[in-house]
This record gives C-alpha cells, sequence and structure tokens, in this order.
C-alpha cells in the first residue's frame, strides 16, 4: 500500500468518564475507502468528527509528510480538506444546481468558471437531467447523490461519509457506490461507517470494527 494521507494517533475521548475511544490508531490512505463498523454508540461518529476536527479528542496526534503533531496544531491546517457528511445530508432549498454550487461561492472562481465547474460535476454524477429540479423533492438516493457531488467538487482529500447507504434501496446504493469508486479513483480517501459490512462490493479496502473503544 502507498504512504498514508494522514496517520491519527492514540485518539482517546471520554464523555462523562466513560472512555468512547482508547487509544485507537487509524491510518488513511489516498484512494482507499474504510469501512468502520461497529454497535449503536460504540463511537463511530464520534471518531469521524474527531478526524474532521468537528469534535475535540481528550487526546490524539496526528502524523503527515513525515511529522507528528498534536492533534489540535494540526487540524487548523487540514480541516480543509477534510469533509464529514452526515447521513441525512442537510440540503439547502433551491435547486440541485445551486446545491452543488454552493461551495464554490467561497472559492474564487469567476461566474463562467463556476458554472462551467457546476455542470461538469452534475454530468460526472449523473445528474444533469434533474439540475434545476427543488433538490428536497428527490427522492433519498438522488438527494444523497447530490450531497456527494457538493462535496466532490470541492476536492477534499478525505471524504468521511456516516451510515450514506442507511436509508436506500439497491439501485441507489449501486448509483452511489459507482460514484464513491470513481471518486476512489481520482485518490479520495474515503472513510465510511455501516452497520452493514456486506453492502458495498468492490468498494472497501480495509475494514475496522469498532468495540469496547478499540478498533479491530
Ligand atoms: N456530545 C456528547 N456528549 C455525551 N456523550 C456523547 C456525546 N456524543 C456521543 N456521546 C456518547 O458516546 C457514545 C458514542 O456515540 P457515537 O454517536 O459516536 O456512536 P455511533 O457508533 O456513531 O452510534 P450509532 O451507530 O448509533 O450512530 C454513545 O454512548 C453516545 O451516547
Ligand atoms: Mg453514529
Amino acid at each position: 500500500m502507498s504512504e498514508p494521507l494522514l496517520v491519527f494517533r492514540g485518539i482517546e475521548k471520554t464523555f462523562a468518564e466513560t472512555n468512547i475511544l482508547r487509544n485507537v490508531d487509524i491510518s488513511l490512505y489516498p484512494g482507499k475507502c474504510i469501512l468502520l463498523s461497529g454497535n449503536n454508540g460504540s463511537g463511530k461518529t464520534t471518531l469521524l468528527k474527531i478526524i474532521a476536527g468537528l469534535e475535540t479528542p481528550s487526546r490524539a496526534e496526528i502524523e503527515f509528510s513525515g511529522k507528528s503533531h498534536s492533534w489540535k496544531s494540526a487540524i487548523r491546517s487540514i480541516r480543509r480538506e477534510i469533509i464529514y457528511l452526515h447521513q441525512q445530508p442537510y440540503l439547502l432549498s433551491g435547486t440541485v444546481e445551486s446545491n452543488v454550487s454552493y461551495g464554490l461561492r467561497f472559492t474564487h472562481l469567476n461566474r463562467k468558471q463556476l458554472r462551467e465547474s457546476v455542470k461538469e460535476a452534475l454530468e460526472w454524477a449523473g445528474l444533469a437531467d434533474v439540475a434545476k429540479q427543488q433538490a428536497k423533492t428527490l427522492s433519498g438516493g438522488v438527494q444523497q447523490r447530490v450531497a456527494f457531488t457538493r462535496a466532490w467538487i470541492l476536492k477534499p482529500k478525505v471524504l468521511l461519509l456516516d451510515e450514506p447507504m442507511a436509508n436506500m434501496d439497491i439501485e441507489s446504493r449501486e448509483q452511489a457506490c459507482d460514484l464513491l469508486k470513481r471518486m476512489k479513483s481520482e485518490g479520495m480517501s474515503i472513510v465510511i461507517t455501516s452497520h452493514d459490512t456486506n453492502i458495498i462490493d468492490g468498494l472497501i479496502d480495509i475494514h475496522f470494527s469498532l468495540s469496547d473503544g478499540k478498533l479491530d
């Protein structure tokens, strides 16, 4: 396997004196997808949020470019490269197109570049036909693909997906998987949480199970 993009070491998290994560190490590789399974309450979401910089660990270090840093000092500089997607993605009222373009408002693209970039993304995701539709009126599976595309267009190095397939039928899962496989082939590092460990053929490269605060 290639060099890891990021290595999180010694993650500890305590909520109200309960150790949710105990000395967890996890390496993220470019172009690889990790499945994180575990029972309800085992700490999957907490771990993703610590990786995303959305939850503060009790202790953790991050290694990249051959150096080790405290979580606190490193996360500020790497946070921009990491996107966390909630199970029920929050879509804005408005069209699919406007949802996909949303994150790009904070970049330096001019209007024409922005339009082209959104068009390319919608085609990439097979969403061109619904570009003008109100995002919130679409099926759950299509809404999830809109959320993936809104993330993809920002070109993060790491994409963290919390139970992305939970409410999808088989066809929607296959379409979502297809997008995720293409993201992997473009070098993105993906972490998915799921209860269902055999859902996603050909997508998962590494499987960890979280129990008693430890990864196996
Ligand atoms: N902000 C918080 N304050 C206190 N306890 C919390 C907080 N967030 C999570 N917990 C507790 O930490 C444990 C792990 O929660 P977490 O949401 O990470 O689990 P999970 O594996 O994602 O569960 P699920 O499969 O239900 O999504 C649970 O016992 C939860 O109640
Ligand atoms: Mg969770």
